[in-house]
């Protein structure tokens, strides 16, 4: 029987890559998003993926988005949690909004997407937990106080995750992007983006069907053996 994925963030830019990717794999996938809808119904109309409306920084949303998901769709076997959000300031122009939006939705985001998925894995003893952190959680980055600490913390939790699920046969990993062509990279001013792009070996940004096809291969059920890995993805611009 097809398994079911949930992607988090998954109507538009890595997300979207990642939630096609799935789909053309056999898997059912629900892609859900915050906040544009007509950037979902396009999605939806043209690659047929369910998308659903939740603020994955809400623990009760995202527990009720769960449960229609798995009455939808069927139980969860697969989660990608992608969303996420930028608020760039230097350290001492950043706000104490700037920092608790970033943590809200990046960090406390997993644990509210992953949370209540977690005791039915466990139940059928299977679980894919697949979290995109950043190259910027590895090697931190100007004006990004904010959100290299929730990508360095998305590091500590599928690290933590992957021994608590392992005798359950639920994996935990996490992918670090590094700078991928989306709106997000794209709203960095064009001075520093070419800045950025300058510092790639392999001199361009890179692809969200990149990024993709890292998660469908740990989703994968021969992918068992790996668990608590951190894949770089990043055109060779920081090598752990
Ligand atoms: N390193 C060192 N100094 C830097 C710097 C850097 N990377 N960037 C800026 N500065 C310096 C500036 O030159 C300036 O110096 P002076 O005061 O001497 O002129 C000083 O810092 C302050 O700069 P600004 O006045 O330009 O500061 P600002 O308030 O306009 O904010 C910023 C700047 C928002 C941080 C901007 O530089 C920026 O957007 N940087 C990019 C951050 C980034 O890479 N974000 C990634 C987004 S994509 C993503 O997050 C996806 C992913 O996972 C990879």
């Amino acid at each position: 029987m097809a398994r079911t994925a949930l992607v988090t963030g998954g109507s538009r830019g890595i997300g979207a890559a990642i939630s096609k990717a799935l789909k053309a794999k056999g898997y059912n996938v629900a892609a859900t998003y915050a906040g544009n809808d007509e950037a979902a119904a396009k999605f939806t109309e043209e690659t047929g993926i369910q998308t659903y409306k939740w603020n994955a920084a809400d623990y009760e949303a995202s527990k009720a988005g769960i449960e229609k998901v798995e009455a939808d769709l069927g139980p969860l076997d697969v989660i990608v949690a992608n969303a996420g959000i930028t608020r760039d300031a230097p350290f001492h122009k950043m706000t104490p909004q700037q920092w608790q939006e970033v943590i809200d939705t990046n960090l406390t985001g997993v644990f509210n997407t992953v949370h209540p998925a977690w005791p039915g894995m466990r139940e059928r003893k299977f679980g894919r937990v697949i979290v995109i952190s950043s190259i910027n959680g590895q090697k931190g980055q100007f004006g990004q106080v904010n959100y290299a600490a929730t990508k360095a913390g998305d590091l500590g939790i599928v690290k933590s995750l992957a021994q608590e699920g392992a005798r359950f046969n639920i994996t935990a990993n996490a992918i670090c992007p590094g700078y991928i062509g989306t709106d997000m990279v794209m709203a960095v001013p064009e001075k520093v983006r070419e800045a950025i792009i300058g510092q790639i070996p392999v001199g361009r940004l890179g692809e969200p069907e990149e990024i993709a096809r890292c998660v469908a291969f740990l989703a994968d059920d021969e992918a068992g053996f790996i668990t608590g890995s951190t894949i770089s993805a990043n055109g060779g611009q920081f090598f752990v």
